[in-house]
């Protein structure tokens, strides 16, 4: 008879079991790293992002970086913490080749979120892998929304103007109000009617000061048409507008990310800001989280390159809306 040893033998091949285990999944570790922490998208990316490693069972350090300083050294202590994986939303594009000359050195699999690296030839880095946005698509729809809405009130383009807060340093951005400007101009609005406000940075007040400028400069518009890099280039310079007496019957702005203007939309009375395109922050979270995960687990690489789309908010849809992408319970 064997069986005293039964109990022994059993302990014996859970002990091998629990040893076979953690040698064939080492703890998976990614850290998600993005340029404005306070911002709501951001927040929204990491959220989705948390979701995707309670889910999969993956440790996610959240990381805000907004210089290049921070980066790279965010970057060293992903390595020393064990990370094998890096998704990341650079404050500056043209840091890419040393973000990826540093998470090669230090074994990390890159992903570039929202902004695509440009290298030292200051061409994107499509070899990097990337997920970002349908640009100069969003910003189209951007533009053909801002033409219909004004033909919807009967404004004509003598009294009319395009004020774009622009911010070409970032790629990303200026394919988005590059697109808005030539739907509009597709639309029959004269060219010499739009006006571009280019921002020195890529906030609220980076756009309050440059609409600022411009509304000074063209002091006879009756009504302005507004588009931006994002919801809070477009919130900038509506309040800009208000400063001047603008309001929703005078002036229309239409945004892009559809999560940094919810207050907004929520105010009683409506504002110059109509609506916006709402991007995936879940695809853009989630999704790239995901990628990360199986390319780490199952050594399974993600596309180098995929683009979300967006749909258009307004006052009418958006509590829906939100609520259908899991961006508001
Ligand atoms: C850029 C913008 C963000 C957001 C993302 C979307 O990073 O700064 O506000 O629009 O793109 O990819």
């Amino acid at each position: 008879m064997k069986l005293p040893f039964a109990p022994l033998a059993r302990l014996t091949s859970a002990l091998l079991f629990t040893a076979v285990t953690a040698l064939a999944a080492p703890a998976i570790k990614i850290g998600f790293l993005v340029k404005a922490p306070e911002e709501p998208w951001f927040q929204l990316e990491w959220k989705f992002a948390d979701q995707a490693a309670k889910e999969l069972g993956f440790t996610l350090v959240k990381i805000g970086a907004t210089d290049g300083e921070k980066v790279l050294s965010a970057i060293d202590n992903l390595a020393a913490g064990g990370a094998q994986g890096l998704i990341i939303c650079t404050p500056d594009t043209t840091l890419g080749p040393g973000i990826v000359a540093k998470a090669r050195s230090a074994g990390l699999k890159l992903l570039a979120v929202d902004d695509q690296f440009i290298g030292a030839n200051k061409q994107p880095m499509t070899k990097v892998h990337y997920l970002g946005i349908s640009a100069g698509k969003i910003g189209e729809d951007v533009g053909k929304t801002l033409a219909a809405e004004m033909k919807k009130r009967g404004w004509t383009p003598a009294d009319t103007a395009v004020c774009a807060a622009t911010f070409d340093e970032l790629a990303t951005a200026k394919a988005r109000t590059d697109g808005a400007i030539a739907a509009l101009k597709a639309a029959g609005f004269p060219e010499n009617r739009i006006f571009k406000a280019p921002q020195r940075t890529a906030d609220i007040p980076g756009s309050f000061d440059a609409t600022n400028v411009l509304l000074t400069q063209q002091p006879n518009v009756k009504h302005w048409l507004v588009c931006a890099n994002n919801d809070n280039g477009v919130l900038g310079a509506v309040r800009a507008l208000e400063g001047r007496g603008f309001t929703a019957a005078t002036a229309v702005g239409v945004g892009i990310n559809g999560t940094d203007c919810i207050t907004e939309l929520e105010k009683a009375k409506p504002t110059p800001f109509f609506g916006s395109m709402l991007l995936s922050a879940k695809s853009h979270g989630y999704e790239t989280a995901k990628m990360m995960f199986h390319w780490i687990k199952d050594g399974k690489e993600p596309a180098l390159d995929t683009r979300t789309v967006g749909v258009l908010i307004t006052r009418e849809n958006f509590r829906q809306v939100l609520k259908e992408q899991g961006v508001r319970d």
